[in-house]
């Protein structure tokens, strides 16, 4: 297997993965990236085979996983009880209990909030220059995923902080104070939602809490750890890709001076995934080999891993015409942007009505809004987001 060397790191990199995703793809579906150790797939058919692909899954094999180090175990102890980090049948289990309550009834249902919520955001807007990501693109997803679980929206703050520093667990600059950070908000989490639980079960309402409580109360199906690592998930899932994934958005419909036409009705839903496609906000996931197993023409071990470029499956010239070009008006065609397979993201319903509702509303009630500085990405891989997004109406 050919290898390739790009520190994630490195600034221009950060600032546009695509042109190290070219010539990676151009080279074949899988090269051995020296800087994570491990293959990676960069083309749309590699990864798209690798997420359906049975014979690898997210869970540390039983016989390689450890119990980490002590500084981490608040942190690790949420990530053991996680759907996200767990295979069938207990992701079976979790999933479906997640999943009765993401049916696409109870999300349509939400829209008239959604939209509600956005006027309301944006008559608060302050003259001037400011924060987009921060007035906007970050108050619509966590406000929604605060309703939606029966979490009290004057916690949205707090959340965010607690959010931003598990997830930066998963980021290529992670140092010590990262990890004592994600450790010391996994541990303020888990007590709050500890406490909170505690006072929902004998006041309960119609929310997602609620419904894992009596999922929890009725025996087996979900234990109490279960329950607190399922709300963080959600809550922390939630919002972290939807911002920015409306961030990406919005840079790139002003960069690109797209015209209203393509947020009407019948253009809003290929606008959102040319979105999706073009500019995702969350790169590479990775996966570990359950048997020795021949997959892309490489041939792996038990245990091995192998990272899937999700950035780099959505430019793929191979699906797409012109990949790197913004194209609104494409037909839509399945991108990796949510994943694929067992834990193809169970919020993407919610995230794309998102989407579909706090951008036009934007556009239509701001059509003079403009970019006061170029927006710049943080150096976070494999999250590719924005830092600000500093306009004026
Ligand atoms: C545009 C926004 C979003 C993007 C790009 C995104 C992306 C993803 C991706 C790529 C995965 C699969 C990871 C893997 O296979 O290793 C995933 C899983 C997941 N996402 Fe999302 N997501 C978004 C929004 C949301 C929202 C709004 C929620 C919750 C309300 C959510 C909840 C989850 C959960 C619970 C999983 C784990 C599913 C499982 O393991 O079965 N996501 N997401």
């Amino acid at each position: 297997m050919k290898r390739v060397r790009q520190d994630p790191t490195e600034p221009g990199f950060v600032q546009d993965p695509y042109p190290f995703y070219a010539s990676a793809r151009a080279e074949g579906d899988l090269l051995f990236w020296d800087e994570y150790d491990m293959p990676a797939a960069f083309t749309h058919e590699a990864v798209h085979a690798l997420f359906r692909d049975r014979r690898f899954g997210r869970e540390v094999p039983p016989e390689m996983a450890t119990e980490g180090p002590a500084h981490l175990a608040p942190w690790l102890a949420v990530e053991a009880h996680s759907l996200l980090e767990a295979e069938p049948p207990r992701h079976t289990r979790l999933r479906a209990l997640v999943l009765r309550a993401f049916t696409s009834r109870a999300i349509s249902a939400l829209a008239p909030d959604i939209e509600t919520l956005c006027h309301q955001l944006i008559d608060t807007f302050p003259e001037g220059q400011f924060d987009l990501l921060d007035a906007y693109c970050t108050q619509v997803p966590v406000i929604t995923i605060c309703r939606l679980l029966g979490v009290p929206e004057a916690m949205a703050p707090q959340l965010l902080d607690w959010s931003h520093a598990m997830v930066a667990m998963y980021q290529a600059n992670r140092t010590r104070e990262t990890e004592h950070a994600a450790a010391r908000a996994s541990e303020a989490f888990t007590a709050f939602l500890r406490d909170y639980v505690e006072q929902r079960r004998s006041d309960p309402h119609d929310d997602l809490i609620t419904r894992l409580i009596a999922a929890e109360e009725e025996g087996e199906r979900l234990s109490g750890d279960e329950l607190i690592a399922t709300c963080i998930l959600l809550l922390n899932a939630g919002h972290e890709a939807t911002v920015h994934a409306i961030g990406n958005g919005v840079k790139t419909l002003l960069e690109t001076g797209t015209k209203p036409g393509a947020l009407r009705p019948g253009t809003i839903d290929s606008t959102v995934e040319e979105i999706l496609r073009h500019d995702p906000p969350l790169h590479m996931f990775t996966r570990y080999a359950y048997e020795e197993v021949e997959a892309c023409g490489h041939a792996f071990w038990r245990g091995d891993q192998v990272a899937l470029l999700l950035g780099a499956a959505n430019r793929d010239p191979a699906i797409w015409t012109d990949p790197e070009t913004f194209d609104p008006t494409r037909p839509i065609q399945t991108n990796a942007a949510f994943g694929g397979g067992l834990h193809f993201c169970v919020g993407a319903p919610l995230a794309r009505l998102e989407m579909r509702i706090a951008l036009p509303i934007l556009f239509e009630r701001c059509p003079n809004l403009r970019l006061t500085e170029p927006p710049e990405y943080s150096n976070t891989y494999h999250f590719h987001v924005l830092t600000r997004l500093v306009a004026e109406r």
